[in-house]
């Protein structure tokens, strides 16, 4: 199959699957408090992604790229809502267009359309430095996301088997280029012990990429007859691979995704220590289903409610969201007290 078939499938799939609700977001409750003693028009979104300044806490996460005119109009559309609401946003793989340079432009309609964004690069952990420095300057990126997906890449029979010394090749990555690299999960989550390997390589920003949301090993078994059906399971709530990438220390900037549709999800992922909130699937969902105007209106609405939900905890700013008291419940509490984090 070829990879942008691969890519539409990927598109058509993630919508058709649907989101799933099993980040856990359930299991977080805010603490109500009477006197909050703020004005909404004094909540400030402003946060940032590692060293990166942006003026909202949310960005659009890695989808597309590659694969054509269908592809090219979704990045546009993408680029043109992020520009909008001033959020960050992450192109896909560009590893087709290191491989067929005809592509690149699938990727650099971003920052055509988006000149002053924060536009972060992707790729995976397969790449040389060689391929992430050609990455980065293809778009100009700010920063660069190099993903694991060793479950997703395990579910496609052409998928990869082999993945030896990733973490000495992100290693050279860190050292060889002047960006940020931020180093993400595709929906698995990431435990740990994953970021004390990558904290112990320079590493200093994750995206933390849970379970609960689109789901490549589904997505991947349903593509065909045969499936690994046990991974359609598998993986790290979203809420819980927030608080053990926290749990890692402050020098580590964490970016909370997987399963984020709303004001709600992404108030409770910041009041767990995510300093940004990014989401794919559901705002691809909005897109194709509704266009970009309806995106951008359901981008300004989440922007509005999570400033009202602030409002309510007398919360300013995103660092004093991260300290809001909470209560967490349920398997999110389970895991972890099993996981002995307090
Ligand atoms: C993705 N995702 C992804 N991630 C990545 O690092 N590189 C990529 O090329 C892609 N491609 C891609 C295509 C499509 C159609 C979707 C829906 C997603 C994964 C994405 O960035 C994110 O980590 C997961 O989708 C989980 O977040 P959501 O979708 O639950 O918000």
């Amino acid at each position: 199959m070829s990879r942008s078939k691969r890519k539409w499938d990927h598109i058509r799939f993630a919508l058709a699957n649907g989101q799933e609700r099993t980040a856990r977001f359930e299991d977080i409750a805010f603490i109500h408090q009477s006197l909050p003693d703020v004005s909404l028009d004094q909540v400030k979104l402003d946060t940032k992604i590692g060293e990166l300044s942006v003026s909202s806490p949310i960005f659009i996460n890695a989808m597309t790229g590659g694969g054509g005119d269908r592809t090219l109009q979704i990045n546009r559309d993408l680029a043109i809502a992020a520009r909008n609401m001033g959020m960050a946003i992450s192109v896909g793989s560009q590893m087709a267009a290191l491989k067929d340079p005809a592509e690149a432009k699938t990727y650099q309609v971003v920052r055509e359309e988006y000149p002053n964004g924060v536009i972060i690069g992707n790729l995976g952990s397969e790449a040389t430095s060689d391929q992430a420095k050609a990455a980065i300057d293809m778009i100009d990126a700010n920063a660069l996301q190099i993903h694991l997906n060793v479950i997703q890449e395990l579910t496609m029979p052409e998928g990869d088997r082999d993945f030896s010394f990733a973490l000495q090749r992100i290693e050279k990555i860190v050292s060889d280029t002047n960006v940020p690299i931020i180093v993400k999960e595709v929906g698995f989550g990431m435990s740990k012990e994953t970021i004390a390997k990558l904290l112990s390589i320079g590493v200093t920003a994750v995206d933390v990429g849970g379970f609960g949301g689109t789901n490549f090993a589904k997505i991947e078994n349903n593509r065909r007859e045969s499936s690994l059906a046990f991974f359609n399971d598998w993986g790290i709530p979203t809420s819980v691979s927030i608080v053990e990438a926290k749990t890692m220390g402050s020098g580590l900037s964490v970016l909370g995704s997987g399963g984020i549709q709303t004001s709600l999800d992404i108030a409770k992922a910041i009041s767990l220590g995510a300093d940004a909130v990014g989401a794919a699937g559901h705002f691809l969902k909005i897109l194709m289903k509704e266009g970009v105007e309806a995106l951008i209106e359901e981008l300004q609405f989440i922007h509005d409610e999570l400033a009202i939900i602030m409002t309510a905890l007398g919360a300013r700013n995103i660092a004093d969201l991260q300290q809001v008291p909470i209560i967490i419940s349920g398997k999110t509490h389970h895991w972890l007290s099993e996981r002995n984090i307090d």
